[in-house]
């Protein structure tokens, strides 16, 4: 069982050392969407001048829609994993016609759209509008199969289901919203993969992997 206070010492940490980034601290529900498609695959150091140079070519959904394929696939050359660039073109188009160019605000109607899965929907509704939806990405599975020392296989059914159980339970009800930057900060810059620096990590004593020195071992994944 979980202390009760990991939410709040998380977001005390977020409020102190969480990263100023383009995407926060604003509303668009579009440009929070753009920013984590090119988040998925993509660190935030390599996205920033994506990010910015494909909204000053794009600065609307409605816009982005109008493009050629080829225009937005020519924003997007040397971020990679080009599917991400035609689903958001495609995605776009979508918006347009279902809902007259304005970014939907209820869970299902964003996860319809393609390209968003149920957690990349969760934290652009999250973040954008401060529902209380809960994310769990790679980096997110990383942080809490280390949290419980999990050992079923993250990549397994059983193994997803605990984990999306645990992220239910932890997430912030009064600031979802910076509780999943912040969850996704803390994946990215103090539990990483290799060497995380657990010192520092706000969770401190209450990670299993800490206090038996086995972070290495998190998360499981099946046998292959
Ligand atoms: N990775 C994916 N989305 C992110 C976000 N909003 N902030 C930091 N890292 C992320």
């Amino acid at each position: 069982h979980l202390p009760a206070d990991l939410a709040q010492r998380l977001l005390a940490y977020y409020d102190e050392y969480g990263r100023d980034l383009p995407w926060r601290q604003q509303q668009d529900l579009y440009r929070i969407w753009l920013s984590e498609i090119m988040l998925q695959q993509t660190g935030v150091k390599t996205v920033m001048p994506y990010y910015e140079k494909f909204l000053s070519h794009f600065p609307s959904i409605t816009q982005l829609a109008a493009a050629s394929q080829e225009q937005v696939l020519a924003q997007w050359q040397g971020l990679g994993y080009y599917r991400r660039a035609r689903m958001l073109h495609q995605a776009a188009q979508q918006v347009v016609q279902q809902h007259g160019g304005l970014f939907p605000e209820e869970i299902t109607q964003v996860q319809a759209l393609p390209g968003i899965g149920p957690s990349t929907a969760a934290a652009i509704l999250a973040i954008g509008r401060n529902q209380a939806h809960t994310i769990l990405d790679g980096n997110v599975m990383r942080v809490l199969a280390r949290l419980l020392t999990l050992e079923l296989p993250v990549d397994s059914t059983p193994g997803k289901q605990r984990l999306w159980q645990v992220a239910r339970q932890l997430t912030s009800q009064q600031r979802p919203g910076d509780y999943a930057q912040a969850i996704m900060d803390l994946g990215a810059t103090l539990c990483t993969r290799s060497q995380p620096a657990c010192s520092r990590c706000p969770w401190g004593g209450a990670c299993a992997a800490r206090q038996h020195g086995s972070w290495a071992e998190y998360p499981k994944k099946r046998e292959k």
